[in-house]
C-alpha cells in the first residue's frame, strides 16, 4: 500500500538528523511513497499543523548539514512530558487530538526519530494505535537496545579534538586544564573522548570520584616529569557523597540543567595541588555541525531502515544498530532506564590500563 510518511525530530538536535531525513525520503520515494515533515516535534502535528512535503529536490543538501531541518521544540504540550511513569504519561485528550490531526493531514504512518523522551512519547502513541517506527539518536549514547546512537561519533570527535588542542597549550605553560562535557547522566562522551584524546583523568556520573585520587594522579605525573595534565570530566560526574552541580533549581517537571562540575574540580585542584588550573566547557559545539562519516552513515542507515520496518508493518519497532546488521527491536525495550557507561566493562578497565586515573576510591588503597 502507498504511504504518506509523517516524519519528525524531537528533543534537542543533533548531528547526523539530517542524514536520517534524507534516507527516509530517498527509501520512501523508491517505493513511491510521499513524506511529510513534521517541524518542532510532536508539536507540529498540533493544529494548526506546522508540515511540510519533503522531496528528493528538498532534501538533496541536507546529508552533511548539522542540527535538523525540521526545527527542535522549545516548550509545548509534549515538551512538559518527560520522564517516566505518571510524569512522562500524555493525558488521552492529547493523543486523540493529535491522533486526529495525523488523520486530517493524511499520514498513514509515523518515523520518530529521537532519544528517550521523544521515544517514551512515540511508544504511548503506538499503544494508543498510531502505526510509529522509531529512530535512535543522541549525542549522549545513552539509549538501551541499540549498541550506538547517531549524534555520539560527532559528538566525541568534537571532544578528541578540544583534549589534542589543550594538550598543547597546557603542556607549554604546565597547567592542569579540565574538560567538561556533555553526556548528562550517562559518561559515553567523556570516557571515549577522554582515552582517545589522551586524558590523564576521567570522571564520569558512573563512577563518583574521590578528590584525593585526582590529586595523587597529578603529583604521580609531575614525579614523571610531566608538568602538566588534562582532565575530562563529564557534566553528571560527582563527588562521592556530593550532590550533581546544576545550573538553576531542580524542578520535577523539567529535565536538570548540569553544567558547573568543571570549574569546582579545577578549584579543588588547584587548591590541594598548587598548580595553575584552566577550566574549558565544551558545551553545544558537541552538538553542533555537520556529522562525522560514521554518524552520515548510521544515520542514513536508520532512516532507510525505518522506511523497511514500514513496509513490513513492523510499528511499535526502532531500528537498532547490532553489528553488522541493523535490526527492529520494540521501542519499549529501548526507554524507560538510560544506558551507563558499566564500571568494570572493556572501556573503563581500558583507560585503567593505560594509567588513567577515573578518580575512584579503589585508586587509593
Ligand atoms: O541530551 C543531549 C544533551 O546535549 C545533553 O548532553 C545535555 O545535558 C543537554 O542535552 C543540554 O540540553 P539543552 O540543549 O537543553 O541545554
Amino acid at each position: 500500500m502507498a504511504q504518506r510518511v509523517g516524519i519528525l525530530t524531537g528533543g534537542g538536535d543533533c548531528p547526523g538528523l539530517n542524514a536520517a531525513i534524507r534516507g527516509v525520503v530517498k527509501a520512501a520515494a523508491g517505493l513511491g511513497w510521499e513524506v511529510v515533515g513534521i517541524r518542532r516535534g510532536f508539536e507540529g502535528l498540533l493544529p494548526p499543523h506546522d508540515t511540510r512535503a519533503l522531496t528528493l529536490e528538498s532534501t538533496s543538501e541536507i546529508l552533511t548539514l548539522g542540527g535538523t531541518i525540521l526545527g527542535a521544540a522549545s516548550g509545548g504540550r509534549f515538551a512538559a512530558k518527560t520522564g517516566h511513569g505518571e510524569a512522562g504519561r500524555l493525558p488521552a485528550e492529547l493523543i486523540r487530538e493529535t491522533q486526529q490531526s495525523i488523520e486530517k493531514l493524511g499520514i498513514t504512518a509515523l518515523v520518530a526519530a529521537g532519544g528517550d523522551g521523544t521515544l517514551s512519547i512515540a511508544q504511548q502513541f503506538f499503544e494508543a494505535g498510531t502505526p510509529v517506527v522509531a529512530i535512535p539518536k543522541t549525542i549522549d549514547n545513552d539509549l538501551q537496545a541499540t549498541v550506538i546512537t547517531f549524534g555520539f561519533d560527532s559528538a566525541v570527535a568534537c571532544a578528541t579534538d578540544a583534549l589534542d588542542r589543550l594538550q598543547t597549550t597546557a603542556g607549554s605553560h604546565g597547567r592542569v586544564f579540565v574538560l567538561e562535557l556533555m553526556g548528562r547522566y550517562a559518561g559515553w562522551i567523556a570516557i571515549h573522548a577522554g582515552i582517545a584524546g589522551g586524558a590523564d583523568v576521567i570522571l564520569i556520573p558512573e563512577i563518583p570520584f574521590r578528590y584525593e585520587a585526582i590529586a595523587r594522579q597529578i603529583e604521580k605525573l609531575e614525579k614523571l616529569g610531566r608538568n602538566f595534565a588534562l582532565i575530562a570530566v563529564a557534566e553528571g560526574a560527582r563527588e562521592e557523597g556530593g550532590e550533581y552541580a546544576v545550573k538553576g533549581p531542580m524542578r520535577a517537571d523539567k529535565e536538570a540543567q548540569l553544567g558547573g562540575i568543571g570549574e569546582r574540580v579545577a578549584a579543588e585542584i588547584k587548591k590541594r595541588c598548587g598548580k595553575e588550573t584552566r577550566t574549558v566547557v565544551l558545551g553545544h559545539l558537541q552538538r553542533g555541525g555537520g556529522p562525522t562519516t560514521f554518524d552520515r552513515l548510521l544515520a542514513t542507515r536508520y532512516g532507510v531502515a525505518a522506511v523497511q520496518m514500514i513496509a513490513e508493518k513492523q510499528f511499535g519497532m526502532m531500528a537498532a544498530l547490532r553489528p553488522p546488521d541493523i535490526v527492529a527491536v520494540p521501542i519499549k525495550d529501548a526507554i524507560g532506564k538510560i544506558r551507563t557507561v558499566p564500571p568494570d566493562g572493556n572501556v573503563v578497565r581500558t583507560a585503567r590500563a593505560l594509567g588513567i586515573s577515573m578518580g575512584a576510591a579503589s585508586e587509593l588503597a
